[in-house]
């Protein structure tokens, strides 16, 4: 997946055909709905012949249709029932559930993937991708046991040699603990990041009863750009999931990619041992 939402339209375009030059394999184009720019997105996705679409932040009925008439399959990430049957409706192929362990943006609701999965897998009929606090092939068997059908690992990937973010955010993670991150400011736009010197600026405003204004205005612009991309750790919004936890070196994305479905291989054939119990 190509993550539009730091890009600008035109490094877009270069991304994706840079990307369909390096293989033939399926890709797609992550595309935040409440991006300024997105017809521009859209335009470049759709005369680029992109075959997948994830859609997330905003509502799918706006666009959904629109790629769908252009032959692209849309998938919708949702973080509770009510927009997951959103979705279903909007025509998506496919929703990605996301727990409130996730690195990044996040639903309000903190519902956890433990909690998420059998609930989205219930309410509709698509097929349903967990995501959140998936680092290993055994959280990804566990997301399959709790009915998911395929897996989406975000922060595991921002620690590859491959991933453009900066090497000190890089080494953040690969340095963060259990307890580092926290789902903050959700009157503006709910994200989980670590716990440095903006956040602890963020949880001083509210200790002093800061509006919805205040925290937009503390917020600024190109935060997330400033810390993830820039490596200014101290004023920079560092987005990254728990399992960040359990990050402690950095592995190619081949590397993540061969050992997350071995061990999700051995994962099952040992889980299927309990099936000679009774
Ligand atoms: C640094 C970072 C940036 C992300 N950017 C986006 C994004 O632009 N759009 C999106 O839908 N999800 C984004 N995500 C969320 C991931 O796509 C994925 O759903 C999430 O990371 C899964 O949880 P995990 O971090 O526990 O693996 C981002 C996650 C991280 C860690």
């Amino acid at each position: 997946m190509i993550g539009s939402g730091s890009m600008y339209p035109e490094v877009l375009l270069e991304h994706i055909q840079k990307c369909k030059r390096a293989t033939s394999k399926p890709f797609g184009v992550n595309l935040p709905l409440l991006y300024p720019d997105i017809d521009k997105h859209i335009e470049h996705i759709i005369n680029e012949k992109v075959p997948i679409v994830f859609s997330s932040a905003g509502n799918p009925a706006k666009y959904t249709s629109k790629l769908k008439e252009a032959g692209i399959t849309v998938v919708h990430v949702v973080a509770n029932k009510k927009f997951a049957l959103k979705a279903e409706q909007a025509g998506c192929d496919a929703v990605v559930a996301e727990g409130f362990e996730a690195g990044g943006h996040n639903g309000r609701e903190e519902t956890t993937t433990m909690c998420l999965i059998p609930m989205i897998k219930e309410q509709v009929n698509i097929p349903v991708i967990a995501a959140g606090g998936i680092g290993s092939g055994r959280a990804m068997a566990a997301a399959m046991a709790l009915g998911a059908d395929g897996v989406q690992m975000g922060s595991r990937f921002a620690a590859t040699f491959e991933s453009s973010a900066h090497e000190a955010f890089k080494s953040e993670i690969i340095n963060a603990d259990d307890g580092d991150t926290q789902l903050t400011l959700k009157e503006v736009t709910p994200v989980r990041l670590i716990k440095n010197k903006f956040y602890a600026d963020v949880q001083e405003a509210y200790e002093r009863g800061a509006s919805k204004e205040e925290l937009i205005q503390l917020l600024g612009r190109g935060r997330a750009k400033k810390g993830m991309f820039e490596g200014d750790l101290k004023e920079g919004e560092l987005e990254i999931g728990q399992v960040s936890a359990q990050i402690s070196k950095m592995k190619t994305a081949a590397e993540v990619v061969e050992e997350t479905w071995g061990e999700f291989q051995l994962t099952c054939k040992s889980l299927s041992s309990f099936s000679n119990f009774g």
